[in-house]
């Protein structure tokens, strides 16, 4: 069985990071990846109060297609799509094939699908409501760190597709992108990873950077619902979502001495504790001093990113993502940024401005791509996503 994981990709990963070498038979089962038919078949509701894929544990694959309406479409046709988007995302997410689906056999294992909508500051124009706009869901401003490319950025509406297994999230963008044809065209299309499906759950993934990535994320135990849903109007039980795509300037990270690299952020590269000592889930010691002076630098990430006031707590849901090389042959690889909040004027925003003034990762770190959208509640059988804004 070991084996035949291993030729499927899998490499069993422990909580503390050791990988279960050939013959470490006993440490691949304690800390066994879910059997390979499992992956594939695991479904993630569709219908709830809130749309899957924002506090669902993240997959191991993500796709984002940001889409402008076309001219003319307003209220009542975009009504009409998110009926059949809704209609097709309920189908696939429980393994069966959407409404004229060009593959059948690819909705047979949908491998933990959850499929997200999202509204764009463009979409209330186009419905006549500048009205229902949420308050503090403001086009996000342009930060003096920024290098934003328009192929990366804005867009009407959103779409969110997160599985274990590549090919059913394709099969599902694929058949939701068609499926929009008629109403919108695809602005830009952006695919991330994690580390495989098999990684213990509750483990924190790395970044390409090498760092554990995630772990002071709120949990369900301390106000995650109050940080990511709205209680506003047409959005409560909704949220906001910025989706960065930050490039990552790996070959001047790589020359960067350890050391270093952990002062940028703050925590240690092996398991992810604050540097002023403890385990990973520790409160950092922001005031202590060694005799080199604070033991988390002024400048470093966490030191800046942490909550200031209560208010400005985010969900982070990053992906990482390496495209290749660009035309100079530089690596094309970094983090797409993804963060959910219930404001995305109280919360996200007062933490971007801290970064984009002081923040030692910015040495390695270029955003070249910001759209921001509302995520409207989820719904029942029967009802559709954008329900509560469009009917
Ligand atoms: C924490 C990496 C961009 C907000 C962290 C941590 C790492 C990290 C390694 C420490 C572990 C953790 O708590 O997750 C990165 C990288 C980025 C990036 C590589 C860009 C490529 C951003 C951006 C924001 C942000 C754009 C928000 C505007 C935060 C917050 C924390 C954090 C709120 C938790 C701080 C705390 O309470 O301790 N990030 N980050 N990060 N980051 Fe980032």
């Amino acid at each position: 069985r070991l084996s035949r994981r291993r030729l499927l990709g899998y490499t069993a990963v422990g909580v503390g990071g050791a990988v279960a070498g050939a013959g470490s038979a006993l440490a691949a089962t304690q800390d066994a990846p879910p059997p390979v038919d499992a992956v594939g078949t695991r479904t993630v509701a569709f219908h709830g109060p809130h749309q899957a894929g924002v506090t669902t544990p993240a997959q191991a694959r993500a796709v984002f297609a940001g889409l402008d309406l076309r001219d003319g479409v307003g209220a009542e046709a975009i009504g009409r799509l998110l009926r059949l988007w809704t209609q097709d995302a309920a189908a696939l997410t429980a393994g069966r094939p959407a409404t004229a689906d060009p593959a059948p056999t690819l909705a047979e294992r949908p491998a933990g699908l959850t499929v997200t909508f999202g509204f764009g500051p463009g979409l209330f124009d186009a419905i006549g409501r500048p009205d229902a706009v949420p308050a503090g869901f403001v086009p996000a401003p342009t930060f003096p760190i920024d290098r934003l490319l328009p192929r990366w950025s804005d867009g009407d509406l959103l779409v969110q597709v997160c599985a274990d297994d590549s090919i059913a999230a394709a099969h599902a963008v694929r058949v939701l992108l068609v499926g929009a044809r008629p109403f919108a065209t695809v602005r830009w299309q952006q695919s991330g990873f994690l580390p495989h499906a098999g990684v213990a759950p509750g483990t924190t993934p790395r970044n390409l950077m090498g760092q554990l990535d995630g772990t002071a994320n709120p949990t369900e135990n301390d106000g995650l619902d109050d940080v990511v849903w709205s209680r506003e109007g047409w959005l409560a039980g909704g949220t906001t979502m910025i989706l960065r795509r930050i490039r990552m300037d790996l070959d001047e990270w790589d020359r960067v001495p350890p050391p270093e690299q952990e002062q940028a952020i703050g925590r240690r590269l092996s398991d992810g504790a604050p540097l002023t000592g403890g385990r990973e889930h520790d409160p950092a010691d922001f005031s202590r001093r060694d005799h080199h002076g604070l033991v988390i630098p002024a400048d470093a990430h966490i030191r800046r990113a942490r909550p200031h006031h209560g208010q400005d707590r985010i969900l982070r849901r990053g992906y990482s993502y390496d495209d290749g090389v660009d035309t100079d042959g530089n690596p094309d690889a970094g983090l797409l940024f993804a963060s959910y909040q219930a404001s995305f004027h109280r919360q996200f925003l007062p933490v971007q401005r801290r970064l984009a003034a002081l923040d030692a990762l910015n040495t390695w770190t270029t955003p070249v791509g910001s759209a921001v959208f509302a995520i409207p509640p989820g719904c029942e059988p029967g009802g559709w996503i954008g329900q509560t804004l469009l009917e």
